[in-house]
């Protein structure tokens, strides 16, 4: 193992909220959230948290693979079981790992539905450029009549290899702070990651609807959605939704099987 994970301290912090809660963390595996879904559908159901220190086919929204360099990304998946009658859980972890990791407030916001993006101010103009720092994947499976989520995060710890060819190149944590590593984010992210998981069974996206207002990285700005849609960002709706100010109206946008991005 490359790392000194702080398995037990979380396993105490969680483990009141799910007695039965447990954490695995391993050196390598395919991807968290497939080995979670995998243990769902073999009747293994309580909620477990699953960390692999490099992950060998890792999986993205909108089945894209999400590749890793050992080391470089803190992975880690979630499964607990889900109350269907919520909707907008994305969103609530995204609040919730901007809450953790964002102790100064400001400098993180969230792309709906489910990215979060670090600002940096370009040195040349001064401008805000945005950089992606954190992948959240959530999906859901049925065992019994019982739904669960499997709800994966990859948080960038280190600067990506010098020869990718990103067309905007990715945040990392060190940018934040320096002292930042893969365990320390994990001590930090995972309660509040857990913690929002189970309020959110009970009372769903309204009472981070504030939060989430703050954060919001589309908001006021001009959108293209893949789908054909153009308009300005105009927050989500009880649902989660996307809403967007469009020259024909207000338009909603529900499926998290589109893409986002500025125009
Ligand atoms: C995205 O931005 O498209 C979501 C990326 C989610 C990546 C994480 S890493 C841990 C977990 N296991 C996976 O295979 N994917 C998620």
């Amino acid at each position: 193992m490359k790392f000194n994970w702080p398995a037990e301290s979380i396993w105490e912090q969680i483990q009141p909220v799910w007695p039965d809660f447990t954490i695995d963390i391993v050196s390598q595996t395919d991807s968290t959230n497939t080995q979670l879904l995998q243990r769902i559908r073999s009747g293994q159901t309580a909620p477990v948290m699953l960390v692999a220190e490099t992950q060998t086919a890792g999986r993205g929204r909108m089945g894209k693979a999400w590749a890793s360099q050992a080391g470089d990304t803190l992975m880690f998946s979630l499964a607990a079981p889900l109350n269907p009658e919520q909707h907008g859980l994305s969103l609530v972890l995204g609040c919730a790992v901007i809450n953790a990791l964002d102790t100064i407030g400001q400098k993180l916001k969230i792309k709906w539905p489910n990215d979060i993006w670090y600002a940096q101010p370009d040195p040349n103009t001064g401008q805000n450029l945005w950089h992606k720092l954190v992948g959240i994947l959530v999906e859901t499976v049925l065992y019994g009549r019982q739904r669960y989520a499997v709800i994966g995060i990859g948080i960038n710890i280190n600067p990506p290899p010098q020869q990718s060819t990103y067309h905007t190149p990715p945040g990392y944590l060190k940018q934040l702070d320096p002292r930042w590593d893969a365990p320390s984010a994990l001590a930090c992210v995972a309660p509040h990651v857990a913690q929002a998981v189970y309020n959110f069974n009970t009372h769903g996206l309204a009472p981070w609807q504030q939060s989430f207002a703050q954060k919001d990285l589309l908001a006021g700005n001009r959108l293209y959605i893949s789908n054909g849609i153009q308009g300005t960002g105009a927050g989500i709706d009880l649902h989660g939704n996307l809403l967007i100010k469009t020259a024909d109206g207000l338009k909603t946008i529900s499926s998290g099987e589109v893409s986002v991005r500025p125009c």
